[in-house]
């Protein structure tokens, strides 16, 4: 056993040898500066004003937690793949100057439910990523009036580890939230407590999605998929796991969108990291191809799968002895929209990874929602291959492409609406800036775009955007503004014709939270009857009027607060990717995201906002 472990150490050693020749011959003790150059500065050294690799500055400021758990079970795992867990702990110490929390399991959670209260779900439930199956990310029975808006107060807020973490679904009295650091929590939706905590294997970035099960006592089944490319479904009651189904098996592969429920079957979409193998050698680049896998809910078992680019990679050019594969990429960042008219399923792809042309990058697909069959597709920017710190200049790392695209995947889901008057319009934005009207009766033709933002490798237009009956509700980050100055604000804008009705500008502020300064609307929007809620990297969320824009509230999640489960002046910090869900008149909203600041040991909050804090 013993000869076997070091066998497979040296393996490991050897494969990344190509990235990092010193190390293969060196013995095991490498001060974390010689690592540090060997391993990160190439990317982290170099990263310019129109990248989205955070400069090492930047990581110092997101505390030495979260650089631990990037590099044990985060995006930057390959990037520290042979090194001991203490060579990880003394990286982190080296970049931050700050010793990380002990990497001891999570104890008990201290505020529990003294019950273990019935599921009962309500109309006002917000259940998974969109609010529906269509995407609108709007709530039509909140319990909130817009008039009221403006007195929301936190009701109660809860510490949890992990960022980048999914959304809170909410069904009656109990919410389900999940997070990157690998917990899936099942909580009282009025007083935070804990009715059971699930210590995933994996990463969690999906929000969980409930759906009706025989198997349970309670009849509810709550699902997941982390971030090892599994879709878990277990009891809601308890947190019990019934069956985990393996969606996938790329090395590079990670689950982003979150499933969507529709008539007993989940559709699982995949993205992933291969983004970032740019100076890897011994990789065998490219091979990730976005796919939808259907799953049917009550048993686990797949009825359909349908990859966005169909045709499989083969070898396409060699770069002195290496092969290069493709065509690769198309990942799927948000979750499908069902169309139960036609019976299809819409969804959104990223960019390609390789030279090798295809119609399925940057494109909004549809298909036969019974069969997985392609009906259409609609491609917004072709030819965008991108890699990570690509330049497409001679002397390139031999994985690059030639020709580097810009870096504009679509980061959101489709939106499905009718319109008064009974025409149908399919709305998304992309990373370029762009917001786009489909004609879903018309294979996609477009009925309408809009340039709003300059756009850039973080979005442009990035999460998800939401929409009423007449308008839709545009984030744009420009985070990072590529050829343009950056335009970070909201929209709405006339769903049929896709004319701006109005618009505000990022507000600049003073964050009480490091990082990211910037007033970058990246997270998704959520609408609700006369208002639209939109969060930012500086950790503002706001409640806009919905007819003219003004802002009707304003928090500031940068701030310390108290913890229903006991840590005294935890900090949130920013808002990105996921957006408030709303029901029963309270908003929830987590705040904390890695790389961009939030709270020097890595705190992650979710807020319960209620009118009055009542
Ligand atoms: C090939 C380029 C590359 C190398 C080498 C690299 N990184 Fe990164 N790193 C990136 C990019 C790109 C991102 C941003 C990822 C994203 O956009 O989600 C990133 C993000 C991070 C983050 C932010 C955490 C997160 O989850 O988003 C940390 C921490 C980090 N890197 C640490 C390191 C350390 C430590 C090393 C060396 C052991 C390293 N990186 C090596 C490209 C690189």
């Amino acid at each position: 056993m013993k000869k076997l472990a070091i066998f497979g150490a040296i393996a490991a050693f050897s494969l990344c040898a190509g990235m990092i020749p010193a190390l293969a011959q060196q013995a095991a003790r490498v001060s974390p500066h010689d690592q540090y150059m060997q391993r990160c500065s190439s990317c982290h050294d170099t990263a310019s004003s129109e990248d989205r690799t955070p400069p090492k500055a930047q990581l110092a400021l997101s505390g030495p937690d979260n650089i631990v758990e990037s590099l044990t079970r985060g995006v930057m795992k390959p990037m520290a793949e042979g090194m001991s867990e203490a060579e990880i702990v003394a990286m982190a110490v080296y970049i931050t100057g700050k010793q990380p929390l002990p990497k001891v399991a999570l104890g008990p959670d201290p505020n529990l439910c003294p019950t273990q209260d019935p599921i009962v779900a309500s109309k006002t439930d917000w259940n998974g990523w969109g609010m529906d199956a269509q995407n609108t990310r709007y709530q039509p029975n909140p319990g909130l009036a817009a008039a009221d808006v403006p007195k929301l107060k936190v009701k109660w807020a809860f510490a949890y580890p992990g960022k980048k973490n999914g959304q809170a679904t909410i069904i009656g009295n109990r919410i389900f939230i999940s997070s990157n650091a690998g917990k899936v929590y099942s909580l009282n939706a009025q007083t935070g407590c804990v009715y059971w905590r699930h210590d995933a294997v994996g990463a969690v970035r999906t929000s969980p999605v409930v759906a009706r099960n025989s198997k349970s006592p309670s009849k509810w089944a709550v699902y997941w998929a982390d971030d090892r490319m599994n879709l878990n479904a277990a009891d809601a009651m308890t947190g019990k796991i019934f069956w985990t189904t393996s969606v996938e098996k790329h090395p590079r592969g990670v689950m982003t969108g979150t499933p969507t429920l529709h008539d007993g079957v989940l559709y699982v979409p995949t993205s992933s990291m291969e983004e970032t193998v740019t100076n890897e050698t011994a990789y065998v680049c490219c091979t990730f191809r976005g796919s939808i896998t259907a799953i049917d809910a009550r048993t686990g078992k797949v009825k359909w799968k349908t990859y966005a680019i169909e045709e499989a990679p083969k070898v396409h050019r060699t770069a002195g002895n290496k092969n290069l594969l493709g065509p690769a990429g198309a990942a799927i960042w948000a979750s499908p929209t069902i169309d139960t008219k036609l019976k299809r399923l819409y969804f959104a792809t990223g960019d390609g990874y390789t030279d090798v042309k295809t119609d399925a990058t940057d494109a909004i697909i549809a298909l036969d929602l019974r069969t997985g069959k392609k009906v259409w597709s609609y491609q917004a920017t072709e030819n965008d291959a991108f890699l990570v710190g690509c330049t497409g200049r001679a002397g390139q790392p031999a994985n690059c492409p030639l020709t580097v695209g810009p870096d504009h995947d679509f980061g959101q889901s489709a939106i499905l609406r009718t319109l008064p008057g009974g025409k149908r319009i399919l709305v998304i934005g992309q990373k370029s800036g762009t917001a786009y009207g489909l004609d879903p009766d018309q294979n996609g033709k477009v009925l309408w775009q809009n340039k709003l933002g300059t756009g850039g490798p973080l979005g442009g237009i990035q999460w998800g955007s939401a929409a009423d009956a007449t308008k839709m509700y545009v984030a744009n980050a420009d985070t990072i503004a590529v050829g343009g100055p950056a335009k970070p604000g909201l929209w709405a804008l006339d769903l049929a014709t896709g004319k701006i009705v109005w618009e505000k500008l990022g507000i600049r502020v003073t964050c009480s939270s490091p990082g990211r300064c910037t007033p970058s609307h990246s997270a998704a929007v959520t609408a609700i009857p006369g208002a639209v809620f939109s969060g930012t990297l500086d950790a503002h969320l706001r409640a806009y009027d919905a007819n003219t824009g003004a802002v009707l509230w304003d928090f500031d999640a940068g701030k310390p607060v108290d913890t229903v489960n006991g840590q005294k002046g935890a900090i949130g910090g920013a808002i990105d990717a996921t957006g408030p869900t709303v029901a029963n008149g309270i908003v929830y909203q987590h705040a904390g995201y890695s790389g961009y600041g939030g709270g020097a040991n890595g705190n992650n909050v979710l807020f319960a906002f209620s009118v009055d804090g009542k």
